[in-house]
């Protein structure tokens, strides 16, 4: 009799073995409203290759996907081309019952895991553009420094033009399908902008560097088989003209309205500025924080040309939600955008300066004065954010030179 979980065959030599987190909803601040995978990867030469291993919690699911084709003791090589403990924290537990000959990390990632997990588990070092023959297949590793931490890397599985490239190319989608042409395009683009804004956005610079040097050193893998959600086994290049896109976050005529707000005053003003911007071209997605996730705001923004931002004044300050989502948002370096700022006060109003303070920081050039209105708008006060809405569409698409 079988088990309940099974190996997927991936390639000639490859077998997908990780695991489905179907209840996680949170990863690090980013809503994973679909749950995710932690993929693992069985080469079976001879001596076996584990690539990458699990969450610890997804320990024994991932054994037992192992178990389905090959006695887990028959692994040789572990390796770990990120030390992000979605990937490796099942690692010492698998070390101590496999007792692999090698543990293979980048240099970074040799010292991230001897900081992880305080051990004395010897790791050899590859270094970047090595190869290493197994069992009659080639394995090269290309470090991918900062996609996502300092110690990530990329194994490619020559003879099959596997690439495992771990964080890259990823999105947080549990299923059970293990293949991107399994699953509706609509619904893997969405999940895997989602994921470049959240996660990769700020690294926008890193990742047009590597895809120029993928391309200088002709890498051009027919299946790229990331760690987080489905493998990419035909046509990979469609991931890869997406990622090249994202990191030139080039803006569009698209508008994203944020606000918080306590009696609706916020909020009337929010809408009323969305009737401007559609006035002026603009496609608008109005984000009320009550509704909206912060990580939504940042996939929303991906594709933008403008951030438009209100809050009332509590306590002399941006109200909670507004706060939150500026934290995050600085720290993902949206680029290319205009930006305004809008709320509600009753006697002291500092939150439009403070926001317009926050997205000065974060190099978003303001189009034109923040907007504040004493306690409720009144009709002259809609159409003054009716006419700010107008006012950032215009120089939106006068910076798009006027193109559609
Ligand atoms: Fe999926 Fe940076 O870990």
């Amino acid at each position: 009799m079988s088990g309940a979980f099974e190996a997927v065959k991936v390639s000639d030599h490859v077998y997908w073995v990780g695991a489905i987190d179907w209840a996680l909803r949170d990863f690090h601040g980013y809503a994973t409203s679909r749950g995710t995978t932690y993929n693992a990867y069985l080469i079976l030469s001879d001596p076996v290759v584990l690539v990458d291993t699990v969450k610890a919690a997804f320990k024994d699911e991932m054994l037992a996907r192992i178990a389905s084709l090959v006695d887990p003791g028959s692994i040789r090589w572990i390796i770990s081309n990120h030390a992000e403990m979605d990937h490796s924290s099942a690692l010492p537990e698998v070390v101590a019952r496999v007792r692999p000959e090698k543990v293979l990390a980048s240099a970074q990632g040799r010292d991230a895991l001897a900081r992880h997990f305080h051990w004395d588990q010897p790791v050899e070092v590859v270094a970047d553009g090595q190869e290493l023959e197994v069992g009659g297949v080639h394995l090269r590793f290309i470090e991918t420094p900062m996609l996502h931490w300092p110690d990530s890397m990329f194994t490619l599985l020559v003879e099959d033009g596997v690439l495992f490239s771990n964080d890259a190319f990823g999105m947080h989608l549990a299923g059970s399908a293990r293949f991107i042409d399994q699953v509706p395009p609509e619904l893997w683009r969405a999940e895997a902008a989602k994921y470049y804004a959240n996660i990769l956005m700020p690294l926008s610079p890193v990742v047009a560097k590597l895809l120029a040097r993928a391309a200088e050193l002709k890498l051009s893998p027919r299946v790229i088989a990331p760690d987080h959600g489905p493998i990419f086994r035909r046509h990979p290049e469609n991931i890869v003209r997406l990622y090249a896109q994202w990191s030139r976050q080039e803006p569009q005529r698209k508008a994203v309205v944020v606000h918080g707000t306590m009696w609706q005053s916020t909020a009337r003003m929010a809408w009323a500025i969305g009737e401007g911007l559609a006035a002026g071209g603009m496609e608008v997605c109005q984000m009320p924080l009550g509704a909206a996730h912060r990580s939504d705001v940042a996939t929303e923004l991906l594709e933008a040309g403008a951030l438009i931002v209100g809050s009332p004044t509590i306590n002399n300050q941006i109200f909670p939600t507004v706060a939150d989502v500026l934290t995050y948002l600085k720290g993902l370096r949206p680029k290319n955008l205009l930006g305004a700022a809008f709320g509600s006060y009753g006697w002291s109003g500092q939150a439009v300066g403070l926001i317009e303070a926050q997205l000065r920081e974060m190099k978003i050039d303001l189009a034109g004065e923040g907007l504040r209105l004493q306690y409720v708008p009144d009709d002259e006060g809609l159409s003054r954010c009716r006419a700010l809405g107008e006012r950032v569409a215009a120089a939106v698409v006068e910076r798009l030179g006027g193109q559609a």
